[in-house]
């Protein structure tokens, strides 16, 4: 497991690489400093294409809610600090109708600095009140992809697809907001939304940040629609480890591009020969 340590300069780092001013091979950094530039370097590169990243916060035992329905804190303050930070390092960060109803979330960047990113729900029934957190004006880009012909308030962004056996086809989804400029997207929630991405194979990368609490019953963090009878057919993605004081994120690659995007710092360096040293005084 590699522990990470997010100093103002290593994050100031990530920043310039995300904008395109810095590379992420360079560098005198301490060993955690590193360890986050190989956990949020990949996901602040704009080099490497489109990516789609998914993030769950979950208990030890992979719930996300009690029985209630209690959901607030299961990720504890470095988790939810990681969460922001990758708000920050997206262009877009979009979740389904039921987790906007049901934790009415900001989608904001406030734990770490850095941009917002544009919110989008996804809500093919029109059920999103238009006094939703997520749909306030603020200056940041809200987008509503819908079935239904529905009027959203001024400024909501509506992108319209059709419902192929009740659901959009996610990639449908993933065309229509490359097609409105988004390409670096953050699937936050809930486990219904990401489940779609994973059984399509269109996730770059997976994380989930385990918190030290076990809730006992409640609500799983993931459920694929699709039952797998046998291990062998099961997912095992490669998977690096990290912690991050109250919680330990695992960082699933799931396509090749995305291990090629983890190679660790040192050997990244090694691999290719630094187009941006000049950043570097
Ligand atoms: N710990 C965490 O990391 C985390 C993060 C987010 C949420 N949560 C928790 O997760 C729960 C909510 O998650 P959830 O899984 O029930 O719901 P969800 O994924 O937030 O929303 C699911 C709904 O979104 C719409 N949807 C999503 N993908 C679609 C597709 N491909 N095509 C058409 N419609 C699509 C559908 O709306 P319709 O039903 O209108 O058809 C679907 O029922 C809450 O308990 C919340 O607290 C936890």
């Amino acid at each position: 497991m590699h522990n990470v340590t997010v100093t103002p300069e290593v994050w100031e780092r990530i920043l310039a690489i995300r904008s395109g001013r810095a590379c992420s091979c360079c560098g005198n950094w301490s060993d955690g400093e590193s360890a986050a530039l190989d956990l949020y370097g990949p996901l602040a590169r704009r080099d490497l294409g489109p990516i789609t990243v998914a993030q769950i916060g979950q208990s030890l035992d992979g719930r996300v809610a009690t029985v209630s329905g209690d959901a607030r804190d299961v990720s504890g303050p470095d988790g939810l600090a990681h969460l922001h930070r990758i708000r920050a390092l997206v262009d877009g960060v979009m979740i389904g109708v039921g987790t906007a109803l049901h934790d009415k979330p900001r989608l904001d960047v406030r734990l770490c600095s850095g941009p917002n990113p544009a919110r989008i729900v996804i809500d093919p029934k029109g059920r999103l009140p238009d006094d939703a957190l997520v749909l306030r004006a603020d200056g940041c880009r809200r987008l509503v992809i819908q079935a239904v012909d529905r009027k959203r308030p001024a400024g909501v962004e509506v992108i319209r697809l059709p419902l192929v056996d009740g659901l959009f086809a996610p990639q449908a989804i993933l065309a229509a907001l490359h097609e409105a400029g988004l390409s670096t997207l953050l699937i936050e929630g809930g486990g219904i939304t990401i489940a779609g991405f994973l059984e399509a194979q269109l996730l770059t990368r997976l994380q989930i940040a385990v918190a030290p609490l076990l809730i006992g019953a409640g609500r799983a963090a993931l459920t694929t629609p699709n039952a797998r009878l046998t291990l062998a057919e099961c997912i095992r993605p490669d998977t690096r480890v990290f912690g991050l004081g109250s919680d330990v994120v695992f960082d699933c690659g799931l396509t090749p591009l995305a291990n090629a995007a983890a190679l660790p710092l040192h050997d990244r360096a090694k691999s290719s020969p630094c187009q941006t040293a000049s950043y570097l005084s």
